[in-house]
């Protein structure tokens, strides 16, 4: 087989994914136990080996087995022998475990800053009069170089702008308190559901998903999600503010002979369930332009109806296992599946959906000049890694010898709105209780029938200096914490070039 190539399985003949072609994104499709985590194991294993780093949400913990090499069960070795794939070669692939509550993986943090008020609000559920005030504060902050790191940041800020009132609303528009308190309400919702292990420091570094180990294959970033998945709404907004800083940050790249980088988005319907329009443009258009960046997109979903028309159409890489056909959504959701594929004159491509054993799949991919082949009725050939979960003292092992081993682990909290906040009205506090000393000073030495207009201006002075003093406080801060002007993306996430 050409080396431009990931050997995928055998219909009447094997069946492959080009490299070239494999950042024009994909589709991996049945119903539950028909296969789907295992064509995502051997797409993540053939990417690796051909030095491309892959990033995947593991949902069941099955997807763990690609660390270690096992001797595989009996079904697989016949597997391996109908799909012609001789010698059938056992092998661990380079792996660094991720957990966002930093218990089964490094830890992977962002701050509020970094997400911006976009995500954030379809994070919390907001409305659209609460994303407004949300976009002030944010405003603000950015404005005022308050760096917004975590959830304690978001909180205080909040507060602020609910102190300040009358302020804001004449600079900035009107922004109700009871619109701040249903904000802070669900503020409370998501640290519940673990954002505050979220929001932080240190924030990942997206280079620390693109590395290749010394052999020169891939590493396979895996996040676990078992317990994630419990929290639809960070789980999705944590692949999407990922997708967008994959966005921001990478350079164009053009035709390249392979991806940077293959990201795997399990569960795919829960980004695009009860997101807004607005926001469903913006993953759209992200889908569309991160291609020339070199980074591919598949999505792993039951049904391809989870998947908006605009999106699905620029899925060029499918893998379809069996759906079922008992309802009529069921069946409108096959003859969706069937038609985006080119038909094969040797079968009815509707009728083998229902039809398709446990890893076999209909599956059709881009041919090097960005035609979609012909769907071929394919077995899917069997992982090289283990099949199923590794043990807990297995995966231990590996995140000691991970190559980001301690750069993640421990949580950093520097000064930032909370603590600027903190001190500027403690600052404030002060120079109220020195001007009222100066001023009674002031009334004494008047009395005193001493000049009384030197005195004062010293106060406003005095006033002045403290001022200034905490403002340079604040611009070193800023200066440490932000450096620049912010410029926001199409997520609205931060970049950083
Ligand atoms: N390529 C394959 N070769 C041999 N057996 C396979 C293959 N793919 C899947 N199987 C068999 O089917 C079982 C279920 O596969 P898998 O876990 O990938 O399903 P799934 O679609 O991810 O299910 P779920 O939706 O429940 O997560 C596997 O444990 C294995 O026994
Ligand atoms: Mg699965």
């Amino acid at each position: 087989m050409a080396d431009n190539t990931i050997f995928l399985g055998k219909s009447d003949k094997p069946e492959v994914l080009y490299l070239p072609l494999a950042n024009r994104h994909g589709l991996v499709t049945g119903a539950t136990g028909t296969g789907k985590t295992v064509t995502l194991q051997i797409l993540a294993e053939g990417l690796s080996a051909a030095g491309v780093p892959v990033f995947a949400a593991d949902i069941k913990g099955d997807l763990s087995g690609i660390a270690v090499k096992n001797a595989p069960p009996d079904f697989l070795v016949e597997r391996a022998k109908q799909v012609g794939l001789e010698p059938y070669e056992q092998m661990a692939f380079p792996t660094v475990f991720w957990d966002l509550f930093g218990e089964q993986g490094h830890a992977i943090r962002t701050t509020v800053t970094e997400m911006g008020p976009l995500m954030l609000s379809r994070l919390m559920g907001l409305s659209d009069a609460q994303e407004g005030a949300l976009n002030i504060a944010f405003k603000i902050a950015d404005e005022e170089g308050l760096a917004i790191l975590d959830l304690k940041d978001l909180r205080a800020l909040l507060k602020d702008l609910a102190d300040r009132g009358k302020e804001i609303t004449t600079q900035y528009g009107n922004v109700a308190a009871p619109t701040i308190g249903a904000i802070q309400r669900q503020l409370v919702v998501l640290e519940e559901q673990g954002g505050d292990k979220f929001f932080g420091e240190p924030a990942l570094d997206i280079k620390d998903f693109m590395r290749t180990a010394r052999d020169g294959r891939g590493y396979v970033n895996i996040i676990a999600a078992d317990r994630l998945i419990n929290s639809p709404q960070l789980y999705a907004t944590f692949l999407l503010w990922l997708m967008s800083e994959l966005f921001e940050q990478l350079p164009e790249v053009g035709d390249a002979d392979k991806p940077k980088l293959v990201f795997f988005f399990d569960e795919a319907h829960l980004l695009f369930s009860e997101t807004p329009p607005g926001l469903l443009q913006k993953i759209e258009q992200t889908v569309k332009l991160i291609r020339s960046k070199g980074v591919g997109i598949y999505f792993v979903t039951q049904n391809p109806l989870d998947i908006p028309e605009s999106v699905l159409a620029q899925l060029g890489n499918r893998v379809q296992h069996a759906l079922r056909a008992y309802t009529p959504r069921d069946q409108k959701a096959v003859r969706t599946a069937a038609t985006t594929f080119r038909a094969n004159p040797k079968f009815d491509t509707e009728k083998a959906i229902t039809e398709l054993g446990k890893g076999e799949a209909l599956i059709s991919v881009l041919d090097l000049k960005g035609v979609p082949t012909m769907v071929e009725r394919t077995f899917i050939r069997p992982p090289s890694g283990q099949l199923g979960p590794i043990t807990p003292e297995q995966r231990k092992a590996i995140i000691a010898d991970s190559p980001v081993a301690g750069k993640y682990d421990s949580p950093v909290d520097r000064d930032s709105a909370y603590e600027i906040l903190a001190k500027r009205a403690h600052a404030a506090a002060a120079a109220e209780k020195e001007a009222a000393e100066d001023k009674a000073r002031a009334k004494e030495e008047k009395a005193a029938a001493r000049a009384p207009r030197e005195r004062e201006s010293a106060t406003d002075r005095f006033i002045k200096n403290a001022a200034s003093s905490v403002g340079r406080q604040l611009g070193s801060t800023v200066a440490r914490s932000i450096g620049n002007a912010l410029v926001r993306g199409i997520l609205g996430g931060l970049t950083r070039r």
